[in-house]
């Protein structure tokens, strides 16, 4: 009896699926006949017009690859902007593991425009890395700045970064000794958090020193550098990923709290424009950074990215007519392959020269006009590791910052996505539900430890080089390899140009 009432469901049941897996085939022919109709019919798409429902294929993988290539298909040293090779790099130094390597490296050191650097034949017996010294900026300014580290972190605003991420960067700069820049979002409490050295960047929309018409207020701009933890105010002329272009930061980002740092009306698109509406040449330039010194008491610079020199040249003439305390207190060169939370694709690939043209250029000039030692100089462009940086002090430079390096410490996971409210890992992001994955002790670990410890691998090339301090490498130090798989120095690629003798009133 129970055997009979048992089969008879057993069969309904049976009856039941198969009814609802005609229901499903049904369904789905009708969703693919359609998908096909659609295809077939519209006239924005070839592939799709030629291959209607199977065309589809190729953008599912098209997409896909955007996530599988770095893990399954690209080597360790094909990708952009960063390679697996330059990431693991970073990421281990930043988890400060051991990153010695085994057997011998993977870098092709026949490759055009491998830089590596000219050991001395007797190294010094007492040490094995060599310390920086602090250099002093701005003497003419009432609060000069003294400070050694020569590696720290580029702009970059809150808005474009996360609360936890600017939290970690703040608490992280502070443990290594290094400065944090607070880009163009004005200064927010979480910047102050860690009690890092704070530089302010004015952008050309002046946020969080505005006055409503966009213009410069100067009491706000007071209140901020009444914080002693700021200790310089840079001017962004521009960005290598944007030249001659302001920002957008999209609606969904302006938040209550960003709005109101910021000085701009919430949950509205905030456009920056492309340029300073009073600053319009080299005159305006330094009349702007003699008020805010005079004003701030604090070393003024800016920050640009070259098309060329000439400007800067004629700035260096009109300092001498002016005086050299006239003279910008650093200048932030950034090459143009340098990243940003959006940008024309046009622009960030097109427009601007590298840092390995721009760096040189900028620093000759300076040299043949005589103010190299007067104005510091700064430089950011894709150096994230201690070659990069032991590059960039060889040619000349005073400090290096970088943006991206610091943010793969943070654990990003160059997923593309700063542009979006999306990434992945909550740096660039005002989504609290993503913020949730950056913690920030254990993050502000990482950034002190990535800092440290290029900082410490620096010190070990200028050691090996045979001199007595990383800012004492120069262009003989270091040699790039051509063309024709030779390398040669720095000196002959850029060379020392002669030096102006200053006038007498200068
Ligand atoms: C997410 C993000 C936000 C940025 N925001 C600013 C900014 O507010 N002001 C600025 O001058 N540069 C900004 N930059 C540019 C960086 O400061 C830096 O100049 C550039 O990325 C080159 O350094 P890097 O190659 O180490 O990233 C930003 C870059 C990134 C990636």
């Amino acid at each position: 009896m129970q055997s009979t009432g048992f089969a008879h469901w057993l069969i309904v049941v049976v009856e039941i699926g198969a009814a609802i897996a005609l229901m499903v085939l049904a369904l789905g022919v009708v969703v693919i006949a359609s998908m096909w109709f659609i295809d077939r019919n519209q006239k924005a798409n070839s592939v799709l017009r030629n291959f209607p429902v199977v065309g589809h294929f190729r953008y599912w993988f098209l997409h896909l690859g955007e996530f599988f290539r770095q893990y399954l298909y690209s080597s360790d040293r094909e990708e952009m902007p960063f390679n697996r090779a330059e990431r693991t790099w970073v990421y281990r130094a930043a988890k400060n593991v051991d990153n010695t390597a085994a057997f011998g490296s993977s870098r092709d050191l026949r490759a055009e425009g491998v830089p590596f650097f000219v050991n001395a034949p007797f190294p010094d017996l007492g040490q094995e890395h060599v310390e920086p010294v602090p250099v002093t900026i701005g003497p003419y300014a009432r609060e000069p700045y003294s400070h050694s580290a020569f590696f720290n972190i580029s702009a970059m605003s809150f808005g474009a970064l996360s609360a936890p991420a600017v939290r970690a960067l703040s608490r992280g700069a502070a443990k290594a000794g290094i400065w944090m820049d607070t880009g163009e979002g004005g200064l927010a409490p979480y910047h102050l958090e860690g009690g890092c050295d704070i530089v302010f960047e004015i952008g050309t929309a002046k946020y969080g020193v505005r006055t409503p018409d966009g213009q410069l207020d100067d009491d706000k701009l007071l209140a901020i550098c009444a914080h002693k933890q700021v200790k310089m105010v840079s001017i962004k002329l521009g960005q290598g990923a944007k030249p001659g272009m302001g920002g957008l930061l999209p609606a969904a980002k302006v938040t209550r709290e960003i709005a109101e740092i910021r000085g701009i009306p919430v949950g509205k698109d905030s456009q920056s424009p492309n340029r300073h509406l009073d600053i319009g040449n080299i005159h305006q330039l330094l009349d702007k950074i003699a008020h805010i010194r005079e004003l701030t008491g604090k070393p003024v610079g800016f920050k640009a990215v070259l098309g060329g020199v000439d400007w800067i040249g004629d700035l260096c003439d009109e300092v001498k007519k002016r005086g050299i305390q006239s003279a910008p207190d650093f200048i932030i060169v950034d090459g143009s392959e340098g990243g940003t939370g959006a940008a024309p694709q046009t622009l960030m690939e097109g427009v601007g020269l590298p840092l390995h043209e721009a760096l040189p250029a900028l620093l000759d000039m300076l040299i043949t006009k005589g103010l190299r030692e007067r104005v510091k100089v700064i430089c950011s462009g894709k150096c994230i590791t201690a070659y990069d940086v032991a590059w960039a002090l060889s040619i000349g430079a005073d400090f290096v910052n970088s943006a991206r390096g610091f943010m793969l410490a943070l654990g990003c996971i160059q997923s593309l996505q700063c542009n979006r409210n999306t990434c992945p890992t909550g740096i660039t992001t005002q989504n609290t539900k993503l913020q949730r994955g950056l913690v920030v002790a254990d993050k502000s670990e990482r950034v002190f430890h990535y800092a440290d410890n290029l900082m410490h691998e620096v010190g070990i090339i200028a050691h090996s080089c045979g001199v007595s301090e990383p800012r004492e490498l120069n262009r003989s130090h270091c040699r790039v390899v051509g063309n024709d798989g030779l390398s040669v120095p720095l000196e002959t690629l850029y060379p020392y140009p002669k030096v102006a003798k200053l006038p007498e009133n200068a």
